[in-house]
């Protein structure tokens, strides 16, 4: 079997396996310009989820309400920004030991070894990292949930594999069952999102220790815990402690949700010492992460108090949220994240709500699966949430 490097694989096709993803190397903003300018109705689309074109991006620094990728208006700790300031005096030299000491660290909280830890720079980094190494020869399957978080899957689909997605159920957690099913002798990944992005639910942890402790008999299992901190029961959702037991499980976390670091970039995989080797044999894990990210990052895993503020504030902003939009009517998805999702009205055309409301400097997300229209916004300050809202019932009357 001929080995396909990624320009191979598109050249190849793989893309048409999952339907259109053009630009995804771009910038989110460019990509968005280009779908303007070629006047797509869609930013991307695929067999299960859609997401609308919004109009061409305001600046960001010039938005009134932030609210279109499920950042963290509480971070980062100040405990995290004195040390970031601290080490960037250090700037001249690369953080190696730096990150030896925040591997040791993750594997102390994490009960693992070192050689179970992986870094990289966001969770992105990681998510795309793996796909890359599972997918490098150009063919297999990806098990999702439908829908899904799409990262990991774009870059399959670039790779030249294929993805099989299974509607959550009607409690809208994973269909676990279905997953089961949809496993075939070429899958080679089962990648699972908890809680999932966009619906912002969750799915049993109970149910998902036992799915995962299963499958990862056969196919390796994925699972993506970008906001488990925020979710009701925390860590304890965590599938981490299978991976300690020798399970080929992936998990990754990032530091861009609940410790507020999303444009500081830190994120951190746990995995079998031979799944992380398969993926340092082609990439390297933690190059881009800087001296200031690991010294805040440190800091901020050790700022227990903020950290505790961070989530209470961030539900607290959710419920005040859930109350306006459900005495407008609309019913959100049970969140246990910083962002919410529910159905915009029919007569709402998506675009032209995008539009309006960008109009008012305030960002969404308008997403498109089991052919309904849902709007996704993140949970921001009270302030913001208001804003929102102001711009919201205009942009739906
Ligand atoms: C489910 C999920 N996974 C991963 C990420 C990537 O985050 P980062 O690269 O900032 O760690 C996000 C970002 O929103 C996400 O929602």
């Amino acid at each position: 079997m001929k080995k396909l490097n990624r320009r191979d694989a598109l050249r190849a096709g793989g893309l048409f396996t999952l339907g259109t993803f053009a630009n995804f190397e771009k910038l989110w903003s460019n990509s968005v310009n280009d779908a303007n300018l070629n006047n797509n109705k869609f930013i991307f689309q695929s067999p299960s989820i859609s997401e609308y074109t919004p109009p061409k991006m305001p600046k960001l620094t010039s938005l009134k309400a932030r609210l279109h990728w499920n950042e963290n208006p509480f971070g980062p700790s100040e405990k995290a920004l004195n040390s970031f300031v601290k080490n960037a005096k250090s700037g001249n030299y690369y953080s190696w030991d730096l990150l030896n000491d925040f591997v040791d660290k993750i594997a102390k909280k994490e009960n693992v070894n070192t050689d179970q830890i992986m870094t990289g720079p966001g969770s992105s980094d990681l998510l795309e990292k793996t796909a890359i190494s599972i997918f490098q020869e150009g063919e297999g399957n990806v098990v999702t949930a439908d829908p899904c978080y799409m990262s990991l899957v774009n870059v399959v689909g670039s790779m030249g594999g294929n993805w099989r997605a299974i509607k959550l159920n009607e409690n809208f957690e994973h269909d676990l069952d279905g997953m089961r099913n949809a496993i075939d002798s070429n899958t080679k990944l089962v990648y699972i999102t908890n809680p999932n992005n966009p619906t912002a639910t969750i799915t049993d942890s109970k149910k998902l220790l036992k799915f995962c402790s299963e499958v990862s008999e056969k196919i390796p299992v994925f699972v993506d815990e970008a906001y488990i901190e925020l979710s009701q029961g925390g860590l304890s959702n965590s599938m981490a402690e299978l991976v300690s037991q020798g399970k080929d499980i992936i998990i990754t976390r990032t530091f861009s949700k609940i410790h507020g670091m999303a444009g500081l970039r830190m994120g951190y995989m746990i995995a079998r010492p031979e799944r992380i080797e398969k993926i340092n044999n082609i990439t390297r894990g933690g190059m881009g992460i800087t001296g200031p990210t690991i010294n805040a990052a440190m800091s901020s895993l050790d700022d227990f108090n903020f950290l505790k503020a961070s989530k209470n504030k961030i539900i607290s902003n959710r419920i005040y949220t859930v109350n306006k939009l459900e005495s407008r009517g609309f019913k959100p998805m049970p969140s246990e994240t910083n962002f919410l999702i529910f159905e915009l009205p029919k007569k709402v055309d998506p675009n032209k709500f995008l539009t309006e409301i960008y109009s008012k400097k305030v960002t969404v997300k308008v997403f498109n699966f089991w052919n309904k229209n849902w709007c996704r916004v993140s949970i921001g300050s009270k302030n913001s949430m208001d804003t929102f809202f102001e711009a919201f019932d205009q942009a739906v009357a």
